[in-house]
């Protein structure tokens, strides 16, 4: 729409989301001749309860322009309104009852002023990168434009209202408009301006946008260029020019454009081009000449890929061949910016994920940041750029679907035309990066007609890419809106049943392993169906990066807090779900996610390394492969070599060496990268692979050398071993002290332990309601027997838990050389949280060392990564900083582990059979109660759990799937047996 009046009806007005805003255009382009003026800065900012009153301040001239206010920025993170977070219910829930379009009355509305001096050109265009949620916009106090869509570009022509010298620009910011109907994404709720503002300045003649179309024939061998430039401007005595350099700068192709349709065009061939993959990103650079009669007057260029993405029999098809997405979803976030991020902050980002195996990424759920998708080129990564639209809240409410007029889009009139102009704007801004394979539709919008349209323009603008959108599995009525089966949180064995049933489509998982907490088990189960199923082609961890905010304003703390802190209703911790925490710490779980997503699989048996070359199109020849062969985790013997697999083949390598002494020897192979790559140094580590080789045992069973006798006395059992003193009570038949030479190492007594802090995932699945009788259980115990057989230097008490049948004993034998053998024997009816002992140390036994799994954090069912090494540690680092304090830290497949003081003394835990373990600075309890992190009791012990192989944590999602039936620990008849002796 065009006028020169701005009107407040337009806020509550669907079809109206755009006043005077110049079409969508290519965003990036590097130019030479036309100046870019930044308007990024501290503005002037004036705010009020609502619309009406702010657009009375500037249409009176009333605004006191005296606060400031940094641009980019979100208000709500600047001191004005309040910090919201939620994931499908409208921010108004609970304060207005509102059905589409109405908006609040509660409506904070910002205007924002800048001043600046008229550039120097015949046309100035202003330029918003993202405002929240919409913008109204005066030059000199005449009105210019009106836009909606918070995520996509708006462009205005000023030239016209701009006066010599000094001119002012007010911005007004209504946090919610019509289109935060539209905007229902599991976010933080903010306003303002937060992307970058711009004045683009041109002469009488510029390049207004260029289409690119670098593609591949049939055979991809043979390239084809087609640039379509759309020049503003008088077209007399105007021609272009299109020139074509490879990576290294020489010029490929060239040649002056045809004039037809109104634009500038030029088709070109090329033979043999390097193409454009994740693993190869070849660009090449386009210049655009626009030439007036003999002279240049625009130069521009910008980066393209040659690459062709197809559906061919069913498949998914990049340049031909087969790809699998191990991807990622990605909100926007920074813990003190929000979704305001430097180029410098994305491309941090970008070498992380390139760093952790990952090749592409889904800007879940808006347009992202225009430079992400440079980087996203040169880097390598795969993208699904995705419309900003979610209507989540409209069509589903306490988790089930309803059925309503209300439910947007479908096909609602009113609503089309907004619908559709958001996906224009994103096709029109990001469409020649290379890096995209996939429009997508938006998200969680239910189903229907508007959606098919927009997947059917998205066709007609662009037959070069695949359309996607998963909304349709809710509701089936415009089921060709997706070019892919596209599903979220379906688990492992859905997907077997779709892609075994002669699937009509390609199967991708738009999201999955849903990482909240300690999450991100049996993520092996969804990587397996890679190989087994042509048609499953990967898909895309929810999510990467935790969504939480430093709070410095509250007390001065350096938390990171997710909703829970901030206005009331949220959703609390639903939004930290990332692979990384929200200060880009990676969390233990990514350790697993490397270790899947390795384009290296590598397996190492006796004399032999096999090597899969999990990539799609490069050889492995960019790798380097070191071996080692490690006794009881000592590096023994190493070696090097280079192979050559092609990609998807798997090719032997063969070591040798001999084992003769005694201990367990590991076989192990790191795949490395040979040289610099733009995202890691040569020597980074890109995969690995273990396998136990033999293990040599010559130890003739000794004969344990228990105690002879014990000082049994009215209330205690004493235990007096070579340097050490160990007492049970008769009364309660625990554990109470262990006297070394370093003093008292028991700071709790040793006692059966059943419970875990619930994670994110137990929470989500009413765990803790079904296992209470094991929290109890590990807090109040009887004695039901105590027996004390002091010539086998044995002690066996029987405990009885209320609420359950079963008994659980433990056996403690005393030896002479400080050492006690414990055995803990229970018949357990139904799977516990865990089953073990624990116990705590004064804290000064804060060190940790260890022979076992290496693996920071790892579960039954989140240890495929697994690394046996020997490995040390703090106590108090052993607390992972989940936001919400949960089950953490525990290590695996553990052959002995030492707590030890900073002199060295300490315990070693020992056992046959490997065992798990975590030593922490708080118990569980204390951990569950913490509620967050700031909420977690001053550090003053160590406190010591040791447990028979543990519950899984889970991973397919965190509202009622649970951890799979073979990851849920022992059952029925179940004991464990391990030692503690005394350091030396
Ligand atoms: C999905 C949704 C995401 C996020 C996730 C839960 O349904 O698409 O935006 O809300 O669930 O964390
Ligand atoms: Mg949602």
């Amino acid at each position: 729409m065009k006028t020169n009046m701005p009107n407040l009806d337009w806020l509550d007005n669907p079809e109206i989301y755009q006043v005077n805003r110049l079409p969508g255009r290519i965003r990036q382009i590097e130019d030479d001749s036309s100046e870019c003026i930044c308007l990024n800065g501290a503005w002037a900012v004036d705010w009020f309860p609502n619309p009406r009153q702010a657009m009375d301040a500037v249409e009176k001239k009333t605004l006191k322009t005296e606060k400031s206010i940094q641009v980019p920025g979100h208000l709500q993170l600047q001191g004005f309104g309040e910090i919201q977070y939620l994931n499908k219910m409208y921010p108004w829930d609970g304060k207005e009852k509102l059905y589409p379009p109405h908006i609040p009355q509660q409506n904070p509305s910002a205007v924002y002023t800048t001043w600046f001096l008229r550039p120097v050109a015949e046309h100035v265009i202003l330029r918003f990168d993202g405002v929240e949620s919409c913008c109204f916009v005066w030059v000199n106090d005449v009105f210019v434009g009106y836009s909606e869509d918070s995520f996509s570009v708006a462009e205005f022509e000023i030239t016209d209202k701009l006066a010599d010298g000094e001119n002012s620009l007010r911005v007004m910011v209504p946090q919610f408009c019509s289109g935060s109907w539209l905007e229902d994404q599991d976010f933080f709720r903010f306003s303002g301006i937060f992307r970058d503002v711009s004045l683009l300045c041109y002469g009488n003649e510029y390049i207004w946008d260029v289409k690119v179309h670098a593609g591949l024939d049939e055979g991809y061998s043979k390239g084809s260029l087609s640039v379509e430039t759309e020049v503003k401007g008088e077209k007399k005595g105007l021609s272009a020019l299109v020139r074509l350099r490879d990576s290294y700068g020489e010029l490929v192709l060239q040649g002056s454009c045809s004039f037809s349709g109104g634009k500038y065009c030029y088709t070109g061939k090329l033979e043999n081009p390097d193409l454009w993959t994740a693993e190869t990103p070849v660009l090449y650079k386009l210049e655009i000449e626009l030439r007036k009669n003999d002279d240049t007057i625009q130069a521009s260029s910008l980066n393209i890929g040659f690459r062709k993405i197809e559906i061919r029999d069913k498949i998914i098809l990049l340049n031909g061949r087969r790809v699998v997405f191990r991807g990622v979803n990605r909100h926007e976030f920074h813990p003190r910016k929000g979704r305001v991020l430097s180029v410098q902050d994305m491309e941090n980002e970008i070498r992380l994920l390139k760093q952790y195996n990952f090749n592409a990424l889904r800007t879940s759920h808006y347009p992202n940041h225009w430079a992400l998708y440079d980087l996203c080129d040169r880097y390598g990564v795969y993208v699904i750029d995705e419309t900003n639209l979610e209507t989540h809240g409209t069509w589903e409410v306490l988790g089930k679907a309803v059925e309503r007029e209300e439910i947007l889009p479908k096909a609602n009139p009113q609503w089309r035309e907004a619908v559709l102009d958001r996906a224009k704007s994103l096709y029109e801004r990001d469409k020649n990066h290379p890096s995209i394979l996939f429009w997508s539709c938006g998200n969680e919008s239910s189903g229907g007609k508007t959606l098919y349209e927009m997947s059917q323009l998205f066709r007609e603008w662009d037959p070069n890419r695949l359309v996607h959108y998963e909304g349709v599995f809710n509701d089936r009525s415009y089921n060709g809106t997706s070019d892919v089966e596209s599903r979220m949180y379906a688990k492992p064995e859905e997907i077997e049943d779709y892609l075994s049933n002669e699937p009509s489509k390609p199967f991708i998982c738009c999201e999955y392993a849903h990482n909240m907490g300690n999450s991100l088990g049996n993520l092996d189960l969804y990587i397996s169906l890679e190989d087994r199923f042509p048609q499953y082609q990967g898909g895309f961890i929810w999510d990467f990066i935790d969504q939480c905010l430093y709070a410095t304003n509250f007390n001065k703390d350096e938390f990171l807090y997710s909703g829970i802190r901030f206005k009331k209703p949220n959703d609390a911790h639903f939004c930290a779900n990332g692979l990384f925490f929200a200060d880009l710490t990676p969390t233990p779980a990514l350790e697993e996610a490397k270790y899947l997503m390795s384009p290296l699989g590598i397996n190492c048996e006796d004399g032999v390394i096999r090597i899969k070359n999990r990539n799609f199109f490069t050889t492995t020849e960019g790798y380097q492969f070191i071996w080692r062969l490690l006794l009881d985790g000592r590096v023994l013997r190493w070696g090097s070599f280079s192979l050559c697999a092609e990609p998807g083949e798997e090719k032997t390598y063969l070591v040798e060496y001999s084992c003769e002494q005694e201990g367990e020897y590991v076989l192990e192979c790191s795949g490395v990268l040979k040289n610099d790559t733009l995202w890691a140094p040569s020597g980074f580590e890109i995969g690995f692979g273990q396998g136990i080789v033999k293990i040599i045992n010559n130890r003739k069973i000794q004969d344990k050398k228990h105690l002879q006798s014990l000082i049994n006395c009215d209330f205690n059992t004493g235990a007096a071993m070579q340097n050490s003193h160990g007492i049970v009570s008769c009364a309660t038949g625990e554990l109470i002290s262990w006297c070394g030479e370093a003093g008292e190492m028991l700071d709790a007594p040793l006692r059966p332990e059943f419970w875990r802090a619930p994670t994110d995932n137990d929470i989500g699945a009413f765990m803790p309601f079904k296992w209470h009788l094991w929290k109890t259980a590990s807090l109040y115990q009887l004695p039901e027997s105590y027996n004390v057989l002091e010539q086998q230097g044995k002690v066996v008490t029987k405990l009885v838990f209320p609420g359950i049948e079963d008994r659980c004993s433990i056996e403690y034998v005393f030896c002479n050389d400080d050492k006690i053998e414990i055995t803990v024997s229970m018949y357990l009816r139904q799977h516990a949280p865990c089953f073990g002992v624990s116990f705590a140390m004064p804290k000064e036994y804060g060190y940790l060392r260890w022979y076992g799994n290496t693996q920071q954090e790892a579960y039954c069912d989140r240890k495929n990564g697994r690394r046996l090494g020997l490995a040390e540690g703090m106590v108090i680092k052993q607390m992972t900083p989940y936001e919400h304090p949960q089950e953490c830290g525990n290590k695996t497949d553990l052959r002995w582990l030492e707590i030890k003081n900073k002199a060295g003394k300490g315990i070693r835990i020992k056992s046959e059979h490997p065992f798990e373990a975590s030593v922490l600075p708080y118990t569980a309890h204390e951990i569950e109660n913490a509620g967050h992190a700031s909420g977690l009791p001053p550090h003053n012990r160590s406190v010591v759990r040791i447990i028979k192989s543990g519950y899984g944590v889970g991973g397919d999602d965190s509202w009622g799937s649970h951890v799979h039936p073979q990851y849920r620990g022992p059952i029925g008849e179940t004991s464990l047996k391990f030692s503690l002796q005394i350091l030396k």
